[in-house]
Order: C-alpha cells, then structure tokens, then sequence
C-alpha cells in the first residue's frame, strides 16, 4: 500500500487526478472503476477541468441503490452522469452501473461481472471508504471473497447518507455493489478519504489486521493500492511520518 498524506483534500485529490490522467494517455481505452459519496467529487472537477480524452474509456461503478427510480436524483446513474460523464466525451454505451431495477437482481449481478470481464477488467478502481470501513457497499462482515450481489446497508451507512435524501427513512436499505473479491482483482485501486471522521477507518484499513470487520483492510493483499489522505483522514496512522518520507524521497521516475 502507498500511503499518501496531502496538506488539503485538494491537493490529496489532484495526486489522484495525476494518477488517473497518466493512465488514460497511457492506455486511452483504459477501464475505470468508479465510485459515489462526497469524497469523489473533488476528483470528478478535477478530471472534468484537465480536458481528458474519455472517447475510448470504458467505466463501471462500484454500487447502487435498490428499487430507486434510475431519475431520481439521489440514484448513482443521476450522480454519475451529474457530475462526471455529461461533462466529459464518454460514450454511453461505456458507462456501467448496476441497475438497481432489475426484476432479476441475481441475474443482472451476474451480467455485471460478465461485462467487467468481457471487457477486460479493471485497470484502476476508485474508492471511497464507509466510516466503518466499506469498500463499495460491501459493509462489515463481507465475505471478502464475495462477487457483484444484493447488500444490506448498516444503520450506520444509512445514518450517513441521510444527509443526502433529507432523512434517514428516505434511505434505501438494499444495494447492488460489486463484491470485495470483485473489487481486489482491478489491476490498481486508488482510495480517497478526507476528513477526521474517516481517520479511524482508515487507520484499521491501513495498520490493522486484515478483517471483514473493516473491508478495506483486504486492500493490504492487493499488489497495488495507493490510498491518498488529508491530514485529518490520516490523523490516527502510527506510521504517517514514515509514509510522508517515502513520498518524498520518491525516485522521479515514480512521481505523479
Ligand atoms: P462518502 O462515502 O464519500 O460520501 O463519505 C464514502 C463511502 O461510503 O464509501
């Protein structure tokens, strides 16, 4: 894991935009996994200002709610097309999102890994973290092995994104989400996280023992993962000193 700790959320977010940039002038027809929430939006401006050609890009995100209406403005497929591909030349037929309507929700689970897989898989997945540790929506006690299916959110998920809905109760309770052993094979994962109040999740994802009680912690088996912090996310690693000196002693061949 590569740990890299940013004065701001701004400039966290722009190591990121570098990182993803550099891919899709290396590999134009690269496919992206993405990912919703508050803390990849930051990204999606910066992506959006740097002009990038999306024209051969292929996506697929993370989740999506059950039984919300695809219009409804709190849906993913509003989110995604809001504020990253109607402002960027992505082909339609390249974006994926679970279609939380499905009649046939394993089915279409299924179909989803099918197309990841028809289309390569994943060159480099974007992640946010839950304040209990979710990657996607794959909540505390995931089979970390587990594949694109139906998840039940936490209260606790559904009291931090009732932010989003106006009220708790608003908040659908089942999810698609693309599972942990779906996730762990895209070639590279980037996760962000800003905020102190992601600081203890990131600090178990990131020093702890690999758990199901906090997902991200299987990151620490991928062979290439880097997680970029503000200060505050990172407020509660041990090792946060030695993960600035790393960074800056980067040979420069290895900067963004
Ligand atoms: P947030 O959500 O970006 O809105 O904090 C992150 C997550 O739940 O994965």
């Amino acid at each position: 894991m590569e740990i890299i700790i940013q004065p701001t959320q701004q400039a966290a977010t722009e190591v990121a935009a570098r990182i993803i940039a550099r891919l899709l002038r290396d590999k134009p027809n690269a496919v992206l996994g993405l990912a919703t929430g508050s803390t990849p939006l930051s990204l999606y401006q910066t992506l959006i200002s740097m002009n990038l050609d999306w024209s051969r890009v292929t996506t697929f995100n993370l989740d999506e709610y059950i039984g919300l209406p695809r219009e409804h403005p709190q849906s993913y497929h509003s989110f995604m097309w809001e504020n990253l591909f109607q402002h960027v030349n992505i082909a339609k037929e390249n974006v994926h999102i679970p279609d939380g309507n499905a009649a046939d929700i394993p089915k279409t689970c299924q179909e989803y890994e099918d197309q990841i897989r028809a289309a390569g898989g994943i060159d480099l997945q974007v992640l946010g973290i839950g304040t209990d540790g979710h990657i996607g929506f794959n909540e505390p006690t995931s089979s970390l092995a587990s594949r694109t299916r139906i998840k039940t959110l936490t209260q606790q998920t559904c009291k931090d994104n009732a932010r989003f809905f106006g009220s708790e109760k608003d908040v659908p309770h089942h999810v698609i989400t693309m599972g942990i052993g779906t996730i762990m094979e895209a070639r590279q994962n980037l996760l962000l996280a800003f905020g102190p109040n992601k600081a203890r999740a990131i600090a178990e994802a990131v020093e702890g023992p690999i758990t199901s009680l906090n997902p991200a912690s299987v990151l620490q088996m991928h062979p290439t993962v880097k997680v970029c912090l503000d200060e505050p996310a990172a407020g509660e690693l041990k090792r946060a000193d030695y993960y600035r000196w790393v960074y800056e002693s980067k040979p420069a061949w290895q900067t963004f």
